[in-house]
């Protein structure tokens, strides 16, 4: 690859069927629950955006339509916002989808994994680097600070090579994670190691760190010939963590502990705490809730 590709792309795979949030999911995408009053989806475009990335690709599947719209123009509700010169929240409708943005869509036809999920993306993405963002993980940076993907992106502008956000997790959480093992290179940020064993979802004993995937990569498009010669892995699915631990034997892959807090948002217990969290920190409903919350008693 050349020096210096600038990050221009982001795929979310988005084809996923949500089963942990049934029955919400059953006719609506999981990606549209709103943490307050935002879809999931549209944080992590937001990230993406903040992170200087323009084009945004989305790998859709069934009952999926809802993010397609959510992207969109709304003619009629901006007609009629317009009319009644509702301004602020004509401008708030107006605001998912700046007009530097170029959204495109491809669908993957079944739920053969994340892996399978990125791979459909391919031909959009071509021979350049490219993020991944699972917005079921509500990454929030630290207070004052960059979100995730730009921290990431920072980082990639002087590596050029491949990026995946860690956190250290529970070793009892292990299976709930694809957890790498690496060391620190000297002379480098100390929040990046390079990676050198990746495992899905490992069982605590084998587990090879406690440093968890949180669902935020930058890739090289050297991946996708990866992913494709991968045997279906852990669940029947084609993952891809397998993907990378084959680019691993080509380039190198760094796993980067960001600064931040991420919520498993395809957990209830994760989107509750997002949920709680997010809403004391809402400019209109915070100070409110706070006060709701201080009086709730707790049986
Ligand atoms: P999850 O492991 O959370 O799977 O996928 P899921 O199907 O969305 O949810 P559960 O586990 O059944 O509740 C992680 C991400 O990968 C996407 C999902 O949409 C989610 O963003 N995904 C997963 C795909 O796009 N395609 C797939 O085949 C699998």
């Amino acid at each position: 690859m050349q020096k210096n590709t600038s990050l221009n792309k982001a795929v979310f795979p988005v084809a996923g069927l949500g089963t942990r949030f049934l029955p919400a999911t059953k006719a609506q995408p999981k990606e549209m629950l709103p943490v307050v009053d935002k879809p999931l989806i549209q944080y992590a475009v937001e990230e993406a955006y903040a992170a200087g990335i323009r084009h945004m690709i989305f790998v859709t599947g069934r009952n999926k339509r809802a993010i397609e719209d959510h992207f969109d123009t709304a003619y009629e509700l901006e007609t009629e916002l317009e009319a009644a010169q509702k301004l602020a929240l004509l401008a708030l409708v107006r605001s998912v989808q700046p007009k530097d943005m170029d959204c495109s869509y491809v669908r993957q036809p079944r739920s053969l994994g994340l892996g399978h999920a990125v791979l459909c993306a391919e031909h959009l993405v071509g021979n350049e680097p490219f993020a991944v963002l699972l917005a079921d993980d509500l990454m929030v940076g630290p207070p004052g600070g960059q979100p995730v993907l730009a921290q990431m992106a920072a980082q990639f502008e002087t590596l050029q090579q491949s990026l995946i956000a860690v956190q250290e997790v529970p070793l009892a959480h292990t299976r709930r994670y694809g957890i790498v093992a690496g060391k620190a290179v000297d002379g480098m940020n100390e929040r990046l190691m390079k990676v050198n064993a990746m495992v899905e979802k490992p069982a605590p004993e084998v587990a090879p760190s406690r440093m968890g995937v949180a669902g935020r990569y930058i890739l090289t498009p050297d991946v996708f010939k990866h992913i494709r010669n991968q045997p279906t892995g852990v669940g029947g699915e084609i993952q891809l963590t397998d993907g990378i631990a084959g680019l691993m034997s080509e380039q190198a892959v760094y796993a980067f502990q960001y600064e931040g807090k991420r919520y498993d948002c395809g957990s209830k217990e994760g989107f509750l705490e997002a949920t709680v969290e997010l809403a004391l920190q809402h400019p209109e409903v915070g100070a409110h809730f706070r006060d709701y919350l201080a009086k709730l008693k707790l049986g």
